[in-house]
């Protein structure tokens, strides 16, 4: 049986990474390296072996993840494409699990899987699972948690509450699976103690589900003083709108995150798990009490 002792987390300073790294961490269950590109100005708590790699070329990653039972990778939007060379580097090192920088919406869902924003990551599964067809011997698993919960909240994704005229998809009533950054990291560490159940699948994991009324109603009674004018929109206004800046050619990040919208509130992409891997990962469920007070945080 295999045994997941040394990990190494690639993209461990960012928004996601850094989170992960603290909760990998604090469970003290594995010897852990962080591997950063080489120029990054990121910091590190001074108790982690930081490796520094080039990650254009194979043989640096390579020697970066040798002695590595499972590569963690929380690259961000411009290091997706680029985990192809961390996947061959995994491979060639004798890594046994490699977690792609997944972390968000169901791309096994076929309407999530045709919105271009996740051309990227669906590139990479592409590239994991023919490697593994042609007798890699690698294993993987996705982390899918929906949008992030505290994360969502206070950049204004889910509920744009500082500017007071948060956006309500579709009426705002539709329940959405969403996880706090926390527990996307025990999700993490579930996943690399729990080798055989989580392998060569996705795992559904969720802080709550929740819709976006009721954040309204949860953020009225943290901020009661706040005056909120909610402004209705529809998911498929925002995918059609989204289409058409697409196909002149604009390649921004709000056409994008258009795409993300849709796929977190719209009903025909999954974004409610209905199998959740919870219990198997050890991913306790949030009150509302926990959202109020993220929210009161933001409010602040
Ligand atoms: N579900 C949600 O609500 C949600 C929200 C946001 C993000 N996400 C997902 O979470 C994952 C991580 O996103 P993030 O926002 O945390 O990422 P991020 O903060 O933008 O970047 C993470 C790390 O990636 C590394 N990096 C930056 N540019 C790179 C490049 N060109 N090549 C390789 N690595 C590079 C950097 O680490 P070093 O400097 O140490 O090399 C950086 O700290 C992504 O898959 C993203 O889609 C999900």
């Amino acid at each position: 049986m295999v045994s997941i002792k040394n990990v190494a987390i690639v993209g461990a300073s960012g928004s996601l990474g850094a989170p992960i790294l603290k909760v990998i961490l604090d469970s003290a269950k594995f010897n852990i390296t962080v591997v950063s590109r080489e120029g990054s100005k990121a910091t590190f708590p001074s108790s982690v072996k930081v490796v520094k790699a080039d990650y254009n070329s194979l043989d640096s990653l390579t020697s970066a993840f040798k002695g590595q039972d499972a590569v963690v990778s929380t690259v961000g939007t411009e290091g997706l494409l680029g985990q192809s060379v961390l996947i061959d580097a995994a491979i060639a090192a004798g890594v046994k699990r490699f977690l792609p920088s997944e972390f968000g919406s169901d791309l096994s869902n076929p309407n999530v899987a045709k919105l271009p924003v996740f051309g990227y990551k669906l590139a990479t599964r592409k590239h994991l699972e023919e490697k593994i067809q042609a007798g890699a011997d690698i294993t993987y698993t996705y982390v899918i948690n929906g949008g992030f919960l505290d994360w969502g909240l206070e950049v204004g994704f889910l509920l744009n509450t500082k500017e007071g005229k948060p956006t309500l998809y579709n009426g705002g009533d539709r329940q959405f699976s969403t996880t706090t950054l926390a527990s996307v990291g025990q999700a993490v560490v579930g996943v690399l103690t729990h080798y055989e159940e989580t392998k060569n699948r996705p795992v559904y994991i969720q802080s709550r589900t929740i819709s976006q009324n009721h954040l309204l109603e949860l953020a009225k009674k943290v901020a009661p003083e706040k005056k909120f004018e909610p402004v209705v929109a529809s998911t498929d206004d925002m995918k059609k709108s989204s289409d058409e800046k697409l196909a002149k050619g604009e390649v921004t990040m709000p056409v994008m995150v258009g795409y993300i919208f849709v796929s977190i509130f719209d009903e025909a992409y999954g974004g409610r798990f209905v199998k959740l891997d919870n219990e198997l990962l050890g991913v306790p469920e949030a009150s509302d009490a926990e959202v109020e007070a993220i929210l009161k945080k933001v409010l602040a």
